[in-house]
């Protein structure tokens, strides 16, 4: 559906195939496999889930496990701009690889994705 939110336009199972592009990508980077656990269903779920509400669909993350409190979430992992990098890497390829997700909304999703991740570096890169 053109206008409406993110979501509407996105839709559940493009979405839901980005994320499952998007884990399989992160299980790959040497510099993100690290710091993730080897089964990524529960992370999957649990972003989809997130991803959902934060571009204006049903808060589904907040039903089924409250807030979301990202950044402390995030707090216990060491991520540096590199890992921001890598993580933004990973998502951009990952929606370049879901056609069905039109450029601009594509686009759109990114730069909000961009804020939020700046956000979660918690440690500087190494050597500085
Ligand atoms: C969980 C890394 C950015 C949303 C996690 C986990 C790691 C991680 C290691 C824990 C996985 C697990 O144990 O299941 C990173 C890195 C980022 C980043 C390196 C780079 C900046 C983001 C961004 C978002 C996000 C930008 C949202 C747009 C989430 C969510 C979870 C999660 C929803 C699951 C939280 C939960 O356990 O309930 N992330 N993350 N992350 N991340 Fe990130």
């Amino acid at each position: 559906t053109p206008g409406g939110t993110l979501y509407d336009r996105i839709g559940p199972e493009a979405l839901a195939e980005l994320v499952t592009r998007f884990y399989e990508l992160v299980a790959q980077h040497p510099d993100l496999a690290p710091i993730f656990p080897t089964d990524l269903t529960e992370t999957a779920e649990k972003q989809l889930a997130f991803l959902t509400g934060f571009l204006g669909g049903p808060p589904l993350y907040h039903e089924r496990y409250g807030h979301p409190r990202l950044r402390a979430r995030h707090l216990p992992h060491v991520i540096t701009p590199k890992r921001g990098r890598a993580w933004l890497a990973c998502m951009n390829a990952a929606l370049r690889a879901t056609p069905s997700i039109a450029t601009a909304d594509a686009q759109e999703f990114y730069a909000a994705l961009t804020r939020v991740a700046a956000h979660m570096v918690n440690t500087p890169d190494a050597g500085q």
